[in-house]
């Protein structure tokens, strides 16, 4: 019997597990340097963990849980994403105590029973972020930036922020009852979901994407004209900070989240490049999570990042791919050689290139082969006369020229391109 990857999960392996490692280092290397500390939670949690905090008409919650009962009859789930075990988490370990933001970054897969596409999968890779006790618009403002200046970083070019404000618990109750008044006798009109919606989850019927319900929806009231002076202010606040931190934006008050934790800023950043699952990031400020939770009342704002997103943006360019650029190959017609040579290859590794050779040492002819199929970008002849004269045979292998010259001058060199 052969088996396959479970439906909606997939293998990353070759160049697209090279673009994986790229988006997660460059992401980690930026979290680092804003001051953000690294917490790992466990993949699968207390099921209460998620139905408690993202709402029980969430969609996540409704049909996309992965649920089971292990061994000692404990109901779990694997986590569909990754803020409510990091609030778990930093109840759990006090982390939270004392005064000043608490910067937390996490990487690694979410499990959700959506219906495979492209673009959505049952197991994804999520990079998030969350930053805990400061309620003041200027931190979500400096997370979105972060969010957007990782998604540059990594190369990733036509993409737009949308933001909005859902507003808190003084001013979208009274917001969701305007908006279903007017939609009360509209409902025959609305697709099957959205008849649901209207009674369960009304502000999702704002993610629908029919054409007859994006129609009524396009003269139903809007949460920018119900949001409370408090909430009004901060969403003014947080635009002006946007431009001082020079990131654009575009308002979009039809942006709701899936999500019930959020109480008053949201953002996504989405593309046109991927078709129905726009999305690449997606955060927003949820600042009662943690008291739900257990914990001491406490602001917080975060964004999850979906890896195979940026990924399919970078497949097709050069980004991403950079250390393949750098792949150098040591060619060594026997193990004596090779031997001799081990402080050189360390050498080289120092400087940030990648080095490949052959440990059964075959035939140049058969090495030049598979330096191409490992797509090097330079292959170094080292024989005996290379030894002696402390002269380098390199051959390009864009070009197909050949030269013999320093290992550092070409070291260099390619340093420099
Ligand atoms: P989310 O919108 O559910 O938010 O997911 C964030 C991102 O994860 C999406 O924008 C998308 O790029 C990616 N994603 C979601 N589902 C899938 C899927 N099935 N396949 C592939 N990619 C997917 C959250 O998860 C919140 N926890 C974000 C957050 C953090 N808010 C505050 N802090």
């Amino acid at each position: 019997m052969k088996f396959q990857a479970v439906r909606g999960t997939r293998d990353i392996f070759n160049e697209e597990a090279k673009i994986f490692l790229y988006i997660e280092t460059t992401a980690q290397e930026l979290f680092l340097k804003n001051g953000y500390k690294e917490l790992r939670t466990p993949i699968f949690e207390q099921n209460e963990l998620f139905t408690r905090t993202l709402g029980d008409t969430a969609d996540i919650v409704t049909k996309e849980m992965y649920v089971f009962k292990d061994r000692g009859d404990r109901l779990l789930a694997l986590r569909p994403e990754g803020t409510a075990p990091v609030v778990r988490a930093a109840i759990e370990h006090s982390i939270l105590q004392g005064g000043g933001a608490k910067k937390i970054f996490y990487a690694g897969p979410m499990f959700r029973y959506e219906r495979p596409q492209k673009g959505r999968y049952r197991q994804f890779y999520q990079i998030g972020a969350e930053v805990f006790g400061v309620d003041d618009p200027l931190v979500d403002a400096d997370v979105t930036a972060l969010a957007v200046g990782i998604l540059k970083k990594t190369g990733v070019k036509d993409f737009k922020l949308h933001i909005n404000s859902v507003g808190c618990e003084a001013c979208r109750p009274k917001f969701t009852e305007q908006l279903e008044i007017y939609l009360r006798d509209k409902k025959e009109k609305l697709c099957a979901t959205c008849q649901e919606r209207l009674d369960k989850n009304i502000l999702r019927i704002f993610d629908c994407k029919i054409d007859a319900c994006k129609n009524i929806l396009n003269e139903a009231p809007r949460i920018s004209n119900s949001l409370c002076d408090a909430c009004g202010t901060k969403y003014n606040e947080y635009k002006q900070y946007l431009n001082k931190f020079n990131v654009a934006f575009i308002e979009n008050d039809a942006l709701v989240r899936g999500l019930d934790y959020y109480t008053g800023i949201v953002f996504e950043v989405k593309t046109d490049l991927l078709g129905s699952q726009d999305a690449i990031v997606a955060g927003g400020r949820y600042d009662n999570l943690v008291e739900e939770l257990g914990g001491p009342k406490t602001p917080a704002v975060g964004f999850a990042i979906g890896e195979e997103r940026v990924a399919e943006l970078l497949k097709n360019t050069d980004d991403g791919k950079g250390y393949a650029k750098s792949l150098i190959y040591c060619l060594f017609t026997d193990k004596e050689k090779f031997l001799l040579n081990i402080d050189l290859i360390n050498d080289i590794k120092e400087r940030d290139f990648i080095v490949e050779y052959d440990y059964t040492f075959r035939s140049l002819k058969a090495q030049m082969k598979y330096a191409n199929s490992l797509g090097a970008k330079i292959v170094l002849i080292i024989g005996d006369k290379e030894i002696q004269e402390k002269m380098i045979t390199v051959k390009y292998m864009e070009s197909g020229e050949q030269e013999e010259a320093p290992l550092d001058n070409i070291l260099n060199s390619l340093q420099r391109k």
